[in-house]
């Protein structure tokens, strides 16, 4: 399992990813789960109005206001295990570094995709793309995450006390940054 190949998921493959997207973000808050989206329980699914721009963005050229770039892991049977995304800061003038996002299936987890995905992802961004810094926010009380994170080299650079209340909870946000020509 741990070395599913990880690939770039096409435009084509958007309505696929979806599925799995959708059946993951179900898991956000429930069971032994942390809340890992800053999203309501009932709520957990990707937003319609923000499929659109997704899927622009995976055609958009790197270095363009609004580019993301999406890589999944499949395993035997095409299934879906796990994705990893890069995109644009919306600020001007950020162009040198990005945003990442990600995800392991709840069948998949505790094998070490998560640290493959990120590592693939790191490589992409420094010798594909040229950029320098890969930047995140995670919700403080998704431990799993920050604990990868930190392993894969990314360093705490704040955190927002109370930024969500979501189902009656207070969330604190942190952010998190991995200086790419730190990269082994
Ligand atoms: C956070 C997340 C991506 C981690 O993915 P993962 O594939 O489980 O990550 P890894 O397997 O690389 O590491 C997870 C743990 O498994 C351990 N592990 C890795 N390979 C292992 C193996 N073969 N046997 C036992 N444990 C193993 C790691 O050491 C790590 O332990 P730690 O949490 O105590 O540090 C996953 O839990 C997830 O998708 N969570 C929900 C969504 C989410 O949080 N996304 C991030 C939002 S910002």
């Amino acid at each position: 399992m741990s070395q599913l190949p990880i690939e770039q998921l096409e435009p084509s493959g958007f309505s696929d990813f979806l599925l799995y997207l959708n059946d993951h973000l179900s898991d956000n808050g429930r069971g032994d789960t942390a809340y890992f989206q800053p999203l309501p329980r009932d709520e957990s699914r990707f937003p319609n109005d923000k499929a659109e721009a997704f899927q622009t963005g995976m055609r958009t050229p790197l270095g363009m206001p609004g580019w993301r770039r999406v890589w999944v892991a499949r395993d035997a049977h095409g299934r879906i295990a796990g994705h990893i995304d890069l995109r644009a800061h919306p600020e001007r003038h950020a162009a040198h570094r990005c945003l990442l996002g990600m995800g392991v299936d709840r069948d998949f987890r505790k094998h070490g995709l998560g640290q493959r995905l990120i590592a693939h992802a790191g490589h992409w961004a420094r010798d594909a793309a040229g950029l320098a810094w890969i930047d995140l926010q995670v919700l403080s009380v998704n431990t799993p995450a920050i604990s990868l994170y930190q392993r894969s080299g990314y360093v705490r650079t704040g955190e927002i006390p109370d930024m969500f209340l979501i189902d009656g909870q207070h969330f604190a946000y942190t952010s998190m940054s991995k200086r790419l020509d730190n990269q082994q």
